[in-house]
């Protein structure tokens, strides 16, 4: 889509919008938020040889910890979360498991959220005290309902995902969960603008 060709709105300040400017708006975002999925494919991507010392490139990780998790069973949800995990490594150096809370939040459960949120304190129970780090933080959180979900994530996905030689599917085999996840937001702002995206 060459984006510089098509139509656009009148004003140069908000306050003079009009709802033929903004419905002009919302069509081409709703347009441009369909091809959400093929983004986050691709961004995936920018994984790819990316190993930051660690023995598996972080695409592989993310695909390996996918696996793990549809292997076991879960459904396409979850797994797609698996996938997405890490994503944030890329832009995220410092909260990477915000960036894929935050591109996850309007798709997917709470629970599933703030499993993704919170992944990165969990699995420090496995590293944190080689770096001078607390390697029970994760305990502030004993209480919280989703605190035994988020231990069996890092404990039976991720963690284990660092194996050269273990099964990983494709990102093409995941792909169509991909698209099935991010089809349509479940909590968002402009919910209730959905029929003006069309
Ligand atoms: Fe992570
Ligand atoms: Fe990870």
């Amino acid at each position: 889509m060459n984006q510089s060709t098509m139509p656009k709105a009148q004003f140069h300040h908000m306050k003079d919008g009009t709802a033929e400017d903004w419905h002009l708006i919302a069509k081409q975002f709703g347009e441009f938020a369909r091809e959400l999925p093929d983004r986050i494919l691709d961004h995936l991507r920018l994984l790819d040889g990316d190993f930051g010392g660690f023995p598996v490139d972080r695409l592989t990780h993310c695909l390996q910890t996918a696996t793990l998790a549809h292997r076991d069973g879960k459904d396409d949800e979850y797994v797609v979360c698996a996938l997405l995990h890490d994503i944030g490594d890329t832009l995220g150096s410092y909260n990477h498991a915000d960036v894929a809370a935050v591109l996850l939040e309007p798709f997917v459960s709470e629970a599933n959220h703030w499993m993704i949120k919170h992944h990165a304190i969990f699995q420090g129970y496995y590293f944190f005290h080689y770096l001078g780090m607390d390697r029970d933080k994760r305990n502030h959180y004993r209480d919280h309902p989703h605190f035994k979900r988020t231990v069996e994530f890092v404990s039976k996905y991720d963690s284990p995902a660092f194996d050269p030689d273990a099964e990983t599917l494709p990102l093409d085999y995941f792909e169509p969960m991909v698209r099935k996840v991010f089809a349509k937001p479940v909590r968002s702002l402009y919910i209730d603008a959905e029929s003006a995206m069309e």
